[in-house]
């Protein structure tokens, strides 16, 4: 895929990944320690894309000072900025500018192991102008369900279709490789959505529009639930990243310099603990648990299954499952986090307290 250029589209508030994106945008959130974005850019690097432009508007200042220009990660990174929100396509017109030819265009709240080589293989022997990729889902009520003819082109978009509606089990997974000049076709500097404008006028248009199935592991982080499996799913191997976690093997687990784990305390993998941890006597952290950098279990406390993000302290004796910690919290001693609780940046639980989630 030499020469080919990406989009990606980081613009967007994420309100259902609150409160964790209240000061952090979610492209930036951390996974497994590495900033999201960071696995979208290995994956393209892995096919060969090297010029990717970010499309962004929420808190853009935050994302440019965690992805600078991408020299670290060997790929060349741009900026479009909008002042205003443009919406999903809108925020690909506004880097148009900055692209030629074929751009492949992602969301960047996806995490996949897409073949795209393959996926751009199949736009050209169709001779396709744009083509999605769709990933086959359960239930498929909760996306943008798409509908293709006998020969793969795109017959009918329905977002958030109700069950008697449901012709199909392919949703839009949130990547596409579109011809440069298709993107005229979307008013400059207003909003406007990829879902429910631009592709229902290619459609009208009758602009040669296919969808790619592919099976390969699909997840979009955008809720806490899911952004939490995006844990357990790297974690437990299921999807094969370019990226690995930071740091040197030890045991079932990634330990990076400056850690350090008491001698009785158990670590329980698969496990990932960022730089200059320390990990007490008796604790017993894992399995499935990450810990961002400069974080302190306290002697005898449990993590499972836990995410904690940089420089949280957990009391001794605590008992955390389940959940997700935003950077400098304070977990007092004895305190007990249950499954699904998520807290905010600086949040301060006494000891012997007992969270748990709300509806
Ligand atoms: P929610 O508020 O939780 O729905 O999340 P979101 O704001 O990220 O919206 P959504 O998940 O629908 O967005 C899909 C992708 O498009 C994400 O990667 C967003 O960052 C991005 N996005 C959404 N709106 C805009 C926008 O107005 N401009 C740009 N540039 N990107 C956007």
């Amino acid at each position: 895929m030499k020469g080919l250029q990406a989009v990606i589209l980081a613009g967007g508030f994420g309100t259902r990944l609150r409160p964790l994106t209240l000061h952090r945008p979610k492209p930036v959130v951390p996974l497994l320690n590495h900033p999201f974005l960071h696995y979208q850019l290995a994956l393209l690097a892995a096919h060969e894309v090297r010029d990717v432009i970010l499309s962004v508007s929420h808190l853009p200042e935050t994302i440019r000072a965690v992805m600078g220009d991408g020299s670290a990660l060997g790929v060349r990174l741009r900026y479009a900025v909008e002042d205003e929100p443009l919406g999903t396509a809108g925020g690909v017109r506004n880097a148009a500018d900055l692209v030629e030819g074929r751009v492949v265009v992602l969301n960047g709240d996806v995490l996949t192991d897409l073949d795209l080589s393959r996926m751009l293989a199949a736009h050209e022997a169709r001779r396709a102008r744009a083509t999605i990729y769709l990933t086959p889902v359960e239930n498929p009520t909760a996306y943008g369900l798409v509908e293709l003819d006998p020969e793969g082109r795109v017959r009918r978009f329905l977002e958030k279709p109700g069950w008697d509606e449901v012709t199909a089990n392919t949703v839009n997974a949130g990547v596409y490789i579109l011809e440069r000049e298709l993107l005229e076709l979307v008013p400059k500097g207003r909003p406007y959505s990829m879902e429910r404008e631009f592709f229902p006028d290619l459609l009208a248009r009758g602009v040669p529009f296919f969808g790619h199935v592919d099976p390969a592991y699909w997840l979009d982080i955008g809720t806490t639930e899911k952004y939490l499996q995006a844990h357990r799913d790297l974690l437990e191997g299921r999807l094969r990243s370019p990226l690995r976690p930071r740091g040197r093997a030890l045991g079932e687990g990634w330990v990076e310099p400056g850690t350090s784990i008491a001698e009785s305390a158990r670590l329980v993998g698969p496990v990932v603990l960022g730089a200059g941890c320390r990990v007490e006597a008796e604790a017993r952290v894992g399995p499935a648990v990450v810990l961002g950098a400069g974080c302190v279990v306290g002697a005898g406390a449990h993590l499972e299954g836990a995410v904690l993000w940089e420089s949280v302290s957990v009391g001794a004796g605590a008992r955390l499952s389940g959940c997700l910690v935003a950077r400098d919290c304070r977990i007092g001693a004895h305190a007990r986090l249950t499954p699904g609780v998520v807290l905010g940046e600086g949040s301060v639980v006494t000891e012997h307290s007992r969270v748990a989630p709300g509806p």
